[in-house]
């Protein structure tokens, strides 16, 4: 980006802390939807609120009122995150009731006198296409332009937040309320992409980010063979932001045939599947052979799968690296041998954990080029649902007969 990073600091620092907005009005019970007010906004609008387990309900409040520094936000569309599916089998974070929904992009409708740029400083007005990012409560005055700033780790995201007056606090709605002042909110401005490419940039960045910590170790080349295993959303995305990188010796592994076609299409030159054989020797023989007789200079773990962690050491030469980005959610220990696996091998090993503000700007430009070049990425996006069908949407997702399940609005 070709910006004075000092100004901008100060125009981030003057927006974030010239922010003072109020909580909107209570909310209240389920009612008909109320005729539009003015601009086309309506007085109430509809939220699916997870009440219970495994159950979403579409419920209607009052939209709340705009303080000075808030934004109304009509919701276009908002994928479905592992995460999500998570909440609704089984609430570990406690949430309900609660309205989630963290991958979600629409159109500003409204905003408060006081809001004139995003976070990171460029314009935004009544019309725009914006995406949140996260939620600094305990630390407004971060930005973007501190490159040793920490991950979103702590950090709140609108879709994951507790239930409060102001219902809309999720992207699995008909509007979104993104908070001004000390909330701490981050939003970008991203009116230059298509709806499946704003409906993406949430996972893009996970691996933005990864594909960063890969490359602190040195050994990511132009001509790295690079095993990709695991070849959900996470894993496609990650062989499409290497090709974007002009990385083309790749190798995705997985189980599913079909994922496998995918990741070939996505710029996998070779796959494995590791269903096709019988142990550990044999799977790192075939990784071997799919590169021409040589192990991996680096590999990116994206299953949730502990035994796939202890396998990755295999594939992986003397010296090489290995990204681990597949535990967002805790999936037990993994055992590997760390004389063999590890030190003898000297392996340089980073793990991954989503995205920091910075890997948000470089994720709008890696979906440009990534569809500069031809990757499929809206195919990505196998299934979209209304608001109304969100139940179905979150079986779907649990069913794993598609890869990436969308919602978007009517
Ligand atoms: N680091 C982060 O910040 C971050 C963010 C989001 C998601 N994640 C994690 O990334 C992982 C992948 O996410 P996803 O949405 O693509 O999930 P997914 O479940 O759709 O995909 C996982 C893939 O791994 C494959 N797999 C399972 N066991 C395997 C094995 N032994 N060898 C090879 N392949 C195997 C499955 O067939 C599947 O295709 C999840 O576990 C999630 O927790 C991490
Ligand atoms: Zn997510």
């Amino acid at each position: 980006m070709d910006m004075n990073n000092v100004n901008i600091e100060e125009i981030v620092k003057q927006v974030l802390s010239g922010m003072t907005g109020k909580g909107a009005a209570p909310a209240a019970a389920s009612a008909p939807a109320a005729p539009a007010a003015n601009g086309g906004i309506p007085k109430t609008a509809r939220v699916a609120m997870m009440t219970e387990k495994k159950h979403f309900e579409l419920q209607e409040y009052p939209l709340p009122e705009l303080g000075d520094d808030d934004i109304l936000v009509k919701v276009e569309g908002c994928g479905v995150c592992g995460t999500d599916a998570h909440e609704y089998k089984n609430d570990p974070f406690g949430l309900i009731p609660v309205v989630l929904g963290h991958e979600g992009t629409g159109e500003i409708v409204a905003m408060g006198k006081n809001v004139k740029a995003d976070t990171a400083g460029k314009p935004v007005q009544v019309g725009d296409k914006v995406v949140t990012c996260m939620i600094f409560k305990d630390d407004p005055e971060i930005t973007m332009f501190d490159l040793n700033k920490k991950n979103v780790g702590g950090a709140d995201v609108y879709g994951l937040l507790p239930d409060d007056d102001v219902k809309f606090n999720g992207w699995f709605a008909d509007y979104i309320f993104i908070r001004g002042g000390k909330f701490g909110s981050t939003f970008f401005n991203v009116s230059d992409l298509d709806l499946d490419s704003r409906i993406l940039i949430e996972p893009c960045a996970v691996l933005i980010h990864a594909v960063e910590r890969a490359k602190t170790t040195g050994i990511l080349k132009f001509n790295s063979r690079v095993v990709v295993q695991g070849c959900g959303p996470i894993g496609l995305i990650c062989i499409a932001v290497l090709r974007t990188m002009g990385i083309e010796n790749i190798c995705a592994v997985d189980g599913n045939e079909q994922r496998l076609e995918f990741a070939k299409k996505m710029g996998a030159s070779v796959s494995v599947n590791f269903m096709e054989h019988q142990g550990i020797e044999a799977l790192t023989a075939a990784v071997e052979a799919a590169f021409g007789g040589h192990l991996a200079d680096f590999a990116f773990q994206c299953t949730g799968n502990p035994k796939a962690h202890a396998n990755i050491y295999k594939f992986i030469r003397n010296g090489g690296g290995l990204c681990e980005l597949g535990f967002f959610i805790n999936g037990g220990d993994a055992q590997i041998n760390p004389h063999f696996d590890l030190c003898s091998k000297e392996i340089n090993l980073v793990g991954s954990w989503v995205y920091n503000l910075r890997d948000y700007a470089t994720t709008f430009d890696f979906l440009k080029r990534a569809k500069a070049i031809g990757l499929p990425m809206s195919e990505l996006i196998t299934h979209k649902y209304p608001l109304e069908e969100i139940n179905e949407a979150l079986e779907t997702n649990l069913a794993m007969t598609g890869l990436k399940i969308a919602i978007v609005n009517k």
